[in-house]
């Protein structure tokens, strides 16, 4: 829940050494062109990722009917309600890597006669697969999220997911249809999104640009649901990590020339350190701070060169670019599983991810879905448990704080103002996103990348400016299983100066804000 504190009371309710000193504070001008509207901002690009990955489903979503954890139907019920409250929008499973491993037909039926199978991705660990197909599709239904399902490309024929996809989406009286409802689900389930494998260039079979084009012809001419289902197939695209076999241009422009007529295309993105240190998720200085949020801010000129390929073959923009990996990736919290990428999550993820945003809300004419990685106790998390035990991370205050951006339209906004430099990192220390929701109301983003320096920020639109702020004490600022809401959001307002919305942004903060 927002605290409920207003105007002037958000000094009152930072910490003393917070306290903007206004004789310090960056000038800073945002100029908002009403006239221009951009594409719709899809609401998918909120997304979610759930792989079979640490603790990301068993013991973070799932623990069964008969854990002590309350539970609705084996699902954890904090986390079902944390979920809710943001409108997870989509959830893609089962992988990442675990997908092109993966067999479905081990996930269905009684639990008890399932295989157990191991992760080799994954820490080695073993999978019962109590959490298959139904579990996942009713856990989407249950959170109100289209469900978002990869096939295996990499090491089962077509054959395999043709049938997986008729076991889910048919509502003939046909042996797929009727075993499915054996095992107790009747009507098909609503598959909005299949993916066509996972990273093909790198864990989804280390193909090159061409083949893998050639594969997602091959297989999307075989997975097919009932037509008036809309399903649509994404082909996995390239990475903005490595350059060589994924490399950003080469490999898009493979898929698009030789992919089939594509709907949608995938394109991963991490903010990830290169080398074997990627840093501490916490504890860090401001070298990493610097450091990260530059990484982040590479989404753009990544989504820019993705995009200018697509341009080139899709000049209509028919084909959708779905960013359907993205986020912080730090080294694993020290004594945690290996192979878990359990990592904690501080204000630092909250910037990561408000900047993302951002990034997206600039490119809706192509960027229509997009998953964070991932959505519990893995990588930039929304949510990190411990048994029985919830927290909410900062990265899911900002999903929550961005809520009326779904679906809302977006303008161009300029910013005028210093940059935030830090060894070798330099960047606007401003950024600011703004759009018209489905409400008919404006609202404003504003993101000080700073960790020292308020903003005086002064804007074109008019009235006085309202919402919600999230800062912290220190860069590292997270909440914990004992300290679960050391930073949560905190109403903010703005004030209105000679008719301009007008507002003081403290150091390293997200604001959301609704203008006139
Ligand atoms: O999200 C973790 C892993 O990162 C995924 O399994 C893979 O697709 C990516 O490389």
């Amino acid at each position: 829940m927002f605290r409920k504190l207003f105007g002037a009371a958000l000094l009152a309710a930072l910490p003393a050494s917070m306290a903007i000193a206004q004789n310090d504070a960056a000038q800073v001008s945002v100029t908002v062109d009403l006239s221009k509207p951009g594409a719709v901002i899809d609401r998918h690009i909120y997304g979610q990722f759930a792989e079979h990955l640490g603790t990301g489903i068993y013991g973070g979503i799932w623990v069964g009917e008969n854990s002590k954890i309350p539970n609705i139907h084996g699902y954890r019920s904090d986390v079902v309600a944390a979920l809710k409250k943001i409108h997870v929008p989509v959830i893609r499973w089962p992988g990442g890597c675990f997908a092109d491993l993966y067999n479905w037909r081990d996930g269905i039926g009684p639990r008890a006669k399932r295989p157990t199978r191991i992760n080799v991705h994954w820490g080695g660990v073993t999978d019962d697969n109590a959490f298959g197909t139904h579990e996942f599709m009713n856990f989407a239904e249950l959170v109100g999220a289209d469900p978002y399902v990869s096939i295996n490309v990499g090491s089962l024929p077509p054959y395999d997911a043709a049938q997986w996809v008729e076991y889910m989406t048919s509502s003939e009286n046909a042996t797929l249809a009727n075993e499915r409802r054996a095992n107790g689900r009747d009507k098909p389930w609503n598959l909005k999104y299949l993916g066509i494998g996972n990273e093909t260039w790198g864990c989804g079979g280390n193909m090159n640009g061409e083949y893998a084009a050639s594969i997602n012809a091959r297989y999307s001419s075989f997975v097919n649901a009932p037509a008036s289902m809309g399903m649509i197939k994404v082909a996995s695209g390239a990475t903005g990590n490595v350059s060589g076999r994924g490399d950003a241009e080469s490999f898009t422009a493979a898929m698009m020339k030789d992919g089939g007529r594509l709907q949608a295309l995938s394109f991963h993105y991490y903010a990830m350190p290169m080398g074997k240190d990627r840093g501490p998720a916490t504890g860090f200085g401001e070298n990493l701070w610097a450091r990260e949020l530059d990484l982040a801010r590479d989404m753009e000129p990544l989504v820019t060169k993705v995009s200018a390929v697509m341009d080139k073959y899709d000049p209509e923009k028919k084909v959708a670019l779905y960013v359907d990996e993205w986020g912080s990736w730090y080294n694993q919290e020290p004594g945690s599983h290996p192979g878990f990428l359990y990592q904690q999550n501080s204000l630092r993820d909250a910037e990561v991810a408000a900047l993302t945003l951002d990034i997206f809300h600039r490119h809706t004419d192509r960027v229509k879905l997009a998953a964070i990685a991932q959505m519990v106790n893995v990588l930039q998390a929304m949510i990190l448990t411990d048994g029985p035990k919830m927290v909410l991370t900062p990265t899911y205050h900002v999903f929550d704080m961005y809520q009326p951006f779904m679906e809302a339209t977006p303008f161009e906004a300029s910013v005028k103002g210093p940059d935030y430099s830090f060894d070798g990192h330099a960047m606007p220390m401003v950024d600011v996103s703004v759009a018209r929701g489905k409400d008919g109301k404006l609202y404003m983003a504003l993101v000080n990348t700073d960790p020292h320096r308020p903003a005086h920020v002064v804007t074109n639109l008019s009235g006085v400016g309202k919402g919600h702020i999230l800062t912290g004490p220190a860069m590292d600022t997270h909440n914990t299983f004992d300290v679960p809401d050391a930073i949560h959001p905190v109403a903010f307002s703005g004030t209105s100066q000679g008719g301009k919305a007008v507002f003081d942004l403290p150091s390293k903060s997200v604001a959301v804000v609704e203008v006139q």
